[in-house]
């Protein structure tokens, strides 16, 4: 059957991935977390089609649950997914806690309102790409979309509009990715399975991981790395207490801290995913990177003032 796409109009989107530096998991009930979009992303563009009779399945590069989700925003947006094919370019490794599904629907939102004649102003991307992210993940802080609008350092704390972080010293950070994919969902619900065994350990562990937040978030304002290092370290005990991380990630962590750097912890849902290391600079950061020697699955970042 010959297929015949005439392509018209288009509309693209972008969205950025991201890096939570502190304050995962905790942030679902309630306490402020902090994070900052990272300079890869995702690149969505839509191209309506004129079609003819046996044409391909226009998302077929989508596997089911990014259908899904898309296809929900669409409505919501207003728009037939049916009338668009979508082309996708990431530089984002998929699963490793690095925002690759809010980077989608951040694309995907902005490119849809643009389909649908609207403006995209933040707080209605983050509304569709809202619609997204539960499709993906159950009932997330929304904290990602936040960081893939890719406006910088961020404090969020859920059912508050996200507050500019200003560092008072760039942050050297070393990114370090497992290989393994966890489910952010699953990690969630993990959680979520403690408190109601536990409420009053979990309650806690939850309790100091805010604390721990908001020491971090004073020692980002001052520039005070060695104070930073420590809160991180500490968070990272705390998750490890509620479950979230795995031997590898320890022995990551572990690596990283041998290696020289001031802090280091998982980053994201835990499972599997990334860990983040603090560097003095990013000379530093190249250092620490040597050091490990894992090539590819390290990377540096930046988080500017
Ligand atoms: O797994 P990630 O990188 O998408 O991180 C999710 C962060 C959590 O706090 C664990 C969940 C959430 O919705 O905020």
């Amino acid at each position: 059957m010959v297929e015949v796409f005439l392509f018209m109009a288009s509309f693209s989107g972008r969205g950025q991935g991201k890096l939570i530096l502190m304050g995962e998991h905790a942030v679902v009930y309630g306490k402020h977390a902090v994070g900052t979009h990272l300079s890869r992303g995702l690149s969505l563009r839509l191209r309506a089609l004129k079609r003819a009779p046996g044409r391909l399945d226009p998302l077929r590069s989508l596997d089911s649950k990014a259908r899904e989700a898309y296809r929900s925003a669409a409505r919501e947006a207003g728009v037939d997914p049916d009338r668009y094919g979508l082309t996708i370019a990431s530089r984002l490794p998929v699963g490793q806690g690095l925002g690759s599904s809010a980077a989608f629907s951040v694309a995907a939102s902005r490119a849809l309102l643009a389909a649908a004649g609207r403006g995209a102003p933040d707080a209605e991307v983050l509304r569709l790409a809202g619609v997204m992210e539960r499709v993906f993940h159950g009932t997330p802080s929304g904290m990602d979309a936040v960081m893939a609008l890719g406006r910088g350092p961020v404090i969020f704390r859920k059912g508050a509009p996200p507050e500019r972080l200003v560092p008072g010293r760039p942050l050297a950070l070393v990114v370090i990715l497992s290989g393994t994919s966890p489910s952010t969902r699953t990690m969630v619900e993990k959680v979520r399975r403690g408190c109601d065994r536990d409420r009053s350990t979990y309650g806690s562990l939850i309790d100091a991981a805010g604390d721990l937040v908001l020491q971090g978030l004073e020692a980002i304002r001052r520039g005070s790395l060695a104070e930073l290092g420590r809160a991180m370290n500490e968070n990272h005990a705390v998750l490890r207490a509620l479950g979230v991380s795995t031997p590898a990630l320890d022995r990551l962590v572990e690596k990283a801290r041998t290696a020289g750097a001031l802090g280091a912890k998982l980053t994201g849902g835990g499972g599997g995913g990334a860990v983040i290391a603090l560097a003095s600079a990013r000379a530093h950061a190249g250092e620490i990177r040597k050091k490990l020697n894992m090539g590819k699955n390290s990377f540096m970042t930046i988080m500017r003032v």
